[in-house]
């Protein structure tokens, strides 16, 4: 197949929908298919050009459904096949392109694999599958090394024979064994399934797990470090990515220009970690976390952000301000930087990443009771480490009412309360609520995608920076475009322009009259 010069992903904002909290057609207060169908024109008249889906497989939910119990499926709360058929026909007929979250590193402890390893005896080739081994100690009552669970505790869980299996998340999260031979032929038929039903691509979970070294011996560091080590960023897992961009390729554009993508999960402590996924036939692309890892301050920003330039553009590593496991933009750097975060990532060369909710502008929720809690992580810390909970809650659709339209009502019943509990107040931040006002964030989200749209110059391409003055971050995408974002306290100049397209909040004048950017304030400029 010819190669691909100008794919489709290149410059491409993706939404990402965390289905069970996205809209309930059914009534029973957990998000599925039918009620994200009915929301495609929202998503459509937002202007985005993908949504990535977090897993809507069948689950017993103990990771919100990153813990999978069949690959092929749709959990029957959130709808069936013939629904995931039906949102591929209409999100397609709005232009739109629909990714998933495949997730390899692990499985469920639900999948039938696993229950078969579980009731076969050690050593046997249904064991083999996964990651068991004798403890260590008097009776083999210590875990076999000392890895940590990324949620807390040791990564390791003692079955009733006395053997151990790896989980470098919850126990509830077997880790595949992809040295057996089994493995891969597994999720290359798990790929074909999905690219077959029509998707533009995947989400990569813990794409720099899966391999673990061979002799699983203990880790020299054994922290939760995104460093390559005992279990991270082993190069054995290159491969499988260069496998799997054959088979993308492999598929034809169905009814779309352009080659399917697949965005990995890297989570990695340097460029020189992550340059080898994308290395030529390697994964199309990588998200680049340094927004979400870096401070509101623009010196912090521009090394974010040039760092990323070492090793690709975001063409290849596409940019996020938050997803369903960080705090919510608003909440970790305020309001109004979070409003001129938006206009910084949709300003960026390459493509974006928006959560949901995030054009709504919604906080984090951080008083959910602890009763309600859902999130592994904090029942395997004992609730020191609070959880991702809190980015999770339900969308706001209307302004009041049951769920705040989270829930269809005209169904003849009441609605069951929503899955995570919605605060108080929520319906002020829905989407009836702000779509009639200019300055909501819902606003600014749709007249950013617009402009982003009409503007030749913006999605994928370069930056050039402007050295502004301190606190100041400014660049120009030309021809014809500049951003700036002032993140100092007080007031500064706007850069050289001939209009200003569109501003994150009110702008100011200056002694002389000129326009001026207040703190956290951000523009887009014509040239
Ligand atoms: C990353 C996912 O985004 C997160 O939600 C999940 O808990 C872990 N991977 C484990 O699958």
């Amino acid at each position: 197949m010819a190669a691909d010069n100008n794919p489709w992903w290149a410059g491409a904002v993706v939404y990402q929908v965390y289905p069970r909290s996205y809209a309930d057609g059914d009534g029973d207060g957990v998000g599925d298919l039918p009620g994200l169908i009915g929301r495609v024109p929202y998503l459509a008249a937002l202007g985005v050009d993908a949504i990535w889906l977090t897993p809507f497989y069948p689950s017993p939910l103990n990771d919100g459904g990153y813990d999978v119990s069949d690959y092929m499926d749709v959990d029957p709360r959130l709808g069936t096949l013939g629904d995931f058929d039906r949102l591929i026909g209409v999100t397609r007929n709005h232009g739109i392109r629909v990714i998933v979250d495949l997730v390899p590193n692990h499985c469920s402890w639900d999948h039938p694999l696993f229950k078969k390893a579980l009731a076969a005896a050690p050593g046997s080739h249904e064991r083999e599958l996964f990651l068991f081994r004798d403890g260590r100690g008097p009776d083999g009552a210590e875990p076999p090394n000392n890895w940590p669970s990324q949620f807390g505790g040791p990564a390791w869980t003692r079955v009733p024979d006395g053997q151990w299996y790896l989980h470098l998340f919850d126990a509830s999260q077997p880790d595949w064994n992809w040295r057996d031979p089994r493995v891969a032929p597994m999720f290359e038929e798990i790929l074909r399934f999905w690219l077959d039903r029509g998707i533009g691509g995947f989400r990569v979970d813990v794409a720099h797990g899966l391999f673990k070294d061979a002799t699983l011996g203990d880790a020299a560091d054994a922290s939760l470090t995104n460093r390559p080590s005992a279990y991270y960023h082993r190069p054995e897992v290159y491969a499988v990515y260069r496998d799997w961009r054959l088979i993308l390729d492999s598929y034809p554009a169905d009814g779309f220009p352009g080659s399917r993508t697949a965005v990995g999960e890297v989570w990695a402590d340097s460029a020189e970690t992550i340059a080898p996924y994308l290395a030529p036939g390697g994964l199309p692309q990588v998200f680049n976390f340094e927004l979400v890892k870096s401070r509101w301050s623009a010196p912090e920003l521009r090394a974010a952000i040039d760092a990323t330039h070492a090793f690709a553009d975001g063409s290849r590593a596409p940019w996020v301000l938050g997803n369903h496991d960080v705090v919510r933009p608003v909440t970790r750097w305020g309001k109004d930087a979070a409003r001129a975060a938006a206009l910084l990532l949709l300003a960026l060369p390459g493509s974006a990443y928006i959560y949901q909710g995030e054009e709504l502008g919604l906080p984090e929720v951080e008083d959910i009771p602890a009763a309600a809690r859902r999130d592994p992580t904090f029942r395997r810390t004992g609730g020191k480490v609070v959880g991702r909970d809190g980015c999770r809650v339900p969308m706001p659709w209307l302004a009041g009412g049951a769920s705040f339209g989270f829930s269809r009502t005209d169904l003849g019943f009441t609605p069951a309360p929503p899955w995570l509990p919605q605060p108080p107040g929520w319906g002020a931040y829905s989407v009836a609520a702000q779509q009639g006002d200019p300055d909501s964030f819902l606003s600014l989200y749709r007249t950013a995608l617009r402009l982003r749209r009409d503007h030749p110059v913006l999605g994928a391409g370069a930056l050039r920076w402007l050295d502004g003055p301190e606190g100041v971050l400014a660049f120009v995408r030309e021809p014809g475009f500049a951003f700036a974002a002032n993140l100092a306290s007080e007031p500064r100049p706007l850069p050289p322009h001939t209009e200003v397209l569109l501003a994150s909040g009110p702008l100011v004048t200056d002694e002389a009259g000129a326009l001026a950017l207040p703190r956290d304030t951000a523009v887009w400029l014509a040239q």
